[in-house]
């Protein structure tokens, strides 16, 4: 119905790349407008790998949005040591350890070549309840498939990974096929959650494909799936199960990095929008407050926010593009120059 209205607690994004300079100033303010709190990815260049770097990364989105509420991540590496882990335990900043198998996406030459390698890191990380959130995709290989990726790290590394540290709570990042969902559903304890992105609840891959042209501004990584995996994705979400939340994975690059090639969908333009809209269309509107704003924040052991968020139903406009500041490039958000049937109101 158009007209309706909703206010929902506060949500928070559980998944987001700020990136840095001119790119940081520009992106970071749009996701401060619609969240209480942002869990930053590590994947700069050169990654952010100690409590230290955490902190004078912190120290630069602060400057760029003052009074934000951030938790930050590190980024593992072969050379992540339990001492690392345990600062950022003790830094009361870090919450989360960024698992990026090593040349899976953007800016993960630096990680982790074997899960040997960051043996001691993960008991660490076990006995500290640091979270690890995963980029759930093996590292690509001639004879694997680009669209079983993520199947395949589910089998050979997920699994692995929760026998080995029944303790550690893991996040599937950016969860894009129906096994990692089911594996997700019915894993025995709640160590386990996965965040869902805008484009992996709104598309299936066909959308890259669309009228015969490539959309580059869908393409990320994990890439899109088919028609099945989205719908496992959604009925997951939809089932009201606590174990999925939002992370946006909004993920800028230059329009010029796009046309490129460059992994990404840049989402935090209209992010909360996204989200309704997509819930509306799953007739889950009932499910959207405790998928931002509950379902998250419980599972990082957060209190939850005290402030809100109200939406109604008119058309919210998507910018064509955003200027970058200070530079002559710009950004193109995901749904770009589309009206979406929910906006966010205050
Ligand atoms: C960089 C930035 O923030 O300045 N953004 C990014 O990591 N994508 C610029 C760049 O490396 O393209
Ligand atoms: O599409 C993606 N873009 N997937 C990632 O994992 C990284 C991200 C980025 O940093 O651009
Ligand atoms: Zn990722
Ligand atoms: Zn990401």
């Amino acid at each position: 119905m158009e007209g309706q209205s909703l206010t929902i607690r506060k949500p928070d994004d559980f998944h987001v790349h700020l990136r840095d300079g001119n790119v940081l100033k520009t992106v970071a303010p749009l996701s401060a407008a619609q969240f209480g709190r942002i869990l930053v990815m590590p994947n700069l260049k050169p990654p952010v790998v100690t409590v230290e770097d955490a902190k004078q990364y912190r120290d630069r989105i602060l400057k760029a949005v003052p009074g934000v509420d951030l938790i930050m991540t590190l980024y593992l590496t072969d050379n992540t040591t339990p001492e690392m882990i345990r600062d950022a335990a003790n830094s009361g900043i870090v919450k989360a350890c960024k698992l990026y198998p090593a040349g899976v996406t953007t800016n993960s030459a630096s990680g982790v070549t074997s899960l040997d390698k960051i043996s001691k890191a993960l008991d660490a990380m076990e006995q500290l309840g640091i979270i690890l959130c995963v980029h759930g995709e093996v590292t690509p290989d001639v004879r694997e498939d680009m669209f079983d990726r993520e199947r395949e790290f589910v089998r050979s590394v997920l699994v692995r990974i929760t026998s080995t540290y029944p303790k550690l709570k893991v996040v599937v990042e950016h969860v894009s096929t129906k096994e990692a969902v089911e594996y997700v559903l019915s894993h025995p304890s709640d160590n386990i959650s996965a965040t869902v992105t805008p484009q992996h609840l709104c598309f299936d891959r066909s959308a890259l494909f669309k009228n015969s042209k490539l959309h580059m501004d869908l393409f990320c990584l994990p890439i899109l799936k088919t028609r099945d995996d989205r719908e496992a994705i959604r009925s997951a979400v939809k089932s009201g199960s606590r174990r999925f939340f939002a992370g946006t994975d909004s993920a800028p690059h230059p329009q010029c990095d796009k046309i490129g090639g460059a992994a990404g969908v840049f989402s935090a333009a209209a992010a909360v929008e996204l989200y309704a809209e997509a819930f509306d269309e799953m007739d889950a509107m009932e499910q959207l407050e405790p998928f931002l704003s509950e379902n998250g924040a419980r599972f990082y052991g957060l209190e939850l926010n005290h402030g809100s968020l109200s939406l109604k139903k008119t058309p919210k406009e998507v910018p064509r593009r955003i200027a970058i500041e200070n530079s002559e490039e710009y950004l193109t958000p995901m749904k770009a120059g589309e009206l979406l049937s929910w906006s966010v109101v205050g």
